[in-house]
């Protein structure tokens, strides 16, 4: 199963609503929306009450990013306004284990992020308590950068730590994805791709997601071949 969830991030910011509206009827899956602190990361997004905003316009699933320090203070917030799903990452805080229950406990899908520099055997212990994680294929803290290539080995030891699992996990990728990258990231054991600047950036959302679905469903089928 190949899922698209376009980036906010890359939105329009003078016609949010629209914009959620664009690629919600442009087949997207989830609603990728990153969260930055000016701490965890250099770089400062939006907050809750942006997403609280955005709850009503249709049912997508929100798919909440948090890249900030010690995200167990805010989870609460982020699942009151309307977070589906919400990832921390390993690298913000020394409690993730204790977070991850918490958002399942909200009735919240629990994802964990790791950063290019952090290996996938840091995740191993945290297994048990999450239902999706989240690859970084860039720095986060930014749209628009370059899919680092060597992430994909990454990519397969995190697919076959989910496959030795006995619980459903989607495995995320987010950076730099776009028609030529995504192939790369699914070959490698991907479900879930965030898009920003591929789907925002392009003449015709509806067109940048299928033609990103069918080269991430073209990618697994050559694997399987
Ligand atoms: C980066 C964010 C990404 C970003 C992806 O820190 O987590 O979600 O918006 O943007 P693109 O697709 O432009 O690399
Ligand atoms: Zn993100």
């Amino acid at each position: 199963m190949v899922k698209i969830a376009p980036s906010l991030l890359a939105a329009d910011y003078k016609k949010l609503g629209a914009e959620v509206e664009k690629v919600f009827c442009g087949g997207a899956d989830y609603l990728h929306l990153d969260i930055m602190d000016g701490a965890f990361v250099p770089n400062i997004s939006f907050g809750a009450d942006v997403i609280k905003s955005l709850r009503d316009i249709c049912g997508i699933t929100f798919d909440t990013h948090l890249m900030i320090n010690n995200p167990g203070r805010y989870v609460e917030k982020f699942a009151s306004v309307g977070s589906d799903i919400i990832t921390i990452h390993y690298e913000s805080c020394n409690n993730q284990e204790e977070v991850l229950k918490k958002i399942r406990s909200l009735g919240k899908k629990a994802g964990i992020s790791i950063k290019p520099n952090t290996p996938a055997f840091v995740l191993e212990p945290l297994v048990d308590f999450v239902d999706l994680i989240l690859v970084m294929t860039v720095e986060p803290g930014f749209g628009g950068q370059k899919f680092i290539e060597s992430m994909t080995e990454k990519i397969a030891a995190v697919r076959a730590m989910i496959n030795a699992a006995d619980h459903k996990i989607e495995l995320e990728v987010d950076g730099g994805i776009n028609n030529a990258t995504i192939s790369l990231a699914s070959a490698a054991g991907a479900d879930v791709f965030v898009a920003g600047t591929s789907i925002f950036g392009a003449a015709d959302a509806e067109k940048a997601i299928d033609a990103l679905r069918a080269m991430a469903m073209e990618a697994k089928n050559n694997e399987r071949k």
